[in-house]
């Protein structure tokens, strides 16, 4: 595996890469858990090689939030990607992403701006900047990103649909299910701040959101449904409760009533000081089962 940290030497990387075949790329912040490394593992069956970007992206970090706590750990990210057979790791420093004077800002409008996007003001912005500036850089043939953070893949399909980054590949955004911990909780960075008591209550977030599935699914009324769920959560310990919306699966326009299209529950809340956010379809195929 290749390690580089400058433009000059990733545009050779890749150029190498590219001569050899199809690239895929793999952007995260590090930190990586068998969520990230299944993201590769995909990658890998679809790609001759697979790039992995490591960045923790202050842009999309709010002035409250954990921008200097986020873990790094760059040392063994690079043993985990070398051991999967990754060809490219990408680590920029600060200063080669957002250069002096930086004075860029993608907006996404419409599907970046409830949810996570009404809770973290600027966030989605901050994502699709340094999004599209990998996707510039390393110029992959794919890319794929986790259903875990489903509104951050609905604005990331939208901008490069909007901004022919990924033409001319109708599918060249490639979604992969969420990877749970053994008790339902999707695996997350963020999960390592938890107290053992918070970790073990955590676990309620999945189990509630599909008790609350099967509700909606066996005709339940939606409103009250999504109001016990919250409800449930505060009783569990969860500290507050973002939101717990059933949206259009796509357009993440929120939903009163089930209908034909498919449909998403998406449900943040904090649990201590740590926000968890979680997703699953609605009225079709299950992805988690355990
Ligand atoms: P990060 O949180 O490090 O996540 C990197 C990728 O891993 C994202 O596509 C995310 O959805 C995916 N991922 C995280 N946990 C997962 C899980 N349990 N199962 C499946 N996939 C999972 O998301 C980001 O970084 C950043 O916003 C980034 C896109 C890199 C832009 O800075």
């Amino acid at each position: 595996m290749q390690t580089v940290t400058t433009l000059e030497s990733l545009r050779q990387a890749v150029e190498s890469l590219q001569r050899d075949g199809r690239v895929a790329l793999v952007p995260t912040m590090g930190a990586l858990h068998e969520g990230h490394l299944t993201l590769v593992r995909e990658a890998k069956s679809r790609a001759d090689a697979v790039a992995v970007s490591i960045f923790v992206n202050p842009t999309q970090f709010g002035p409250n939030e954990d921008l200097d706590a986020y873990p790094r750990q760059l040392e063994a990210d690079s043993q985990a990607l070398e051991a999967e057979g990754v060809a490219l790791l990408w680590a920029p420093g600060v200063e080669v992403m957002y250069p002096q004077g930086f004075a860029s800002s993608i907006r996404v409008s419409g599907v970046s701006e409830g949810l996570c996007g009404g809770s973290r003001p600027g966030h989605f912005d901050g994502v699709a900047t340094v999004v599209c500036k990998l996707f510039n850089q390393v110029q992959p043939d794919i890319a794929l990103f986790g259903e875990k953070d489903w509104q951050q893949l609905a604005v990331i399909r939208r901008m490069a649909r909007d901004l022919d980054l990924t033409a001319p590949y109708a599918d060249a955004i490639i979604g992969v299910p969420t990877v749970r911990e053994q008790d339902g909780l999707a695996m997350s960075s963020r999960n390592a701040y938890l107290s053992a008591p918070d970790r073990a209550a955590a676990a309620v977030l999945p189990q509630e959101m599909r008790r609350a599935i099967a509700a909606i699914e066996s005709g339940s009324a939606v409103a009250p449904t999504l109001a016990a769920l919250a409800a449930h959560l505060l009783q569990a310990g969860f500290a507050s409760v973002d939101y717990a919306v059933l949206a259009d699966a796509a357009s993440l326009e929120p939903l009163d009533t089930l209908g034909s299209e498919p449909a998403r529950l998406l449900v943040a809340a904090r649990i201590g000081t740590t926000r968890l956010i979680d997703n699953m379809g609605v009225g079709g195929p299950e992805i988690w089962s355990g």
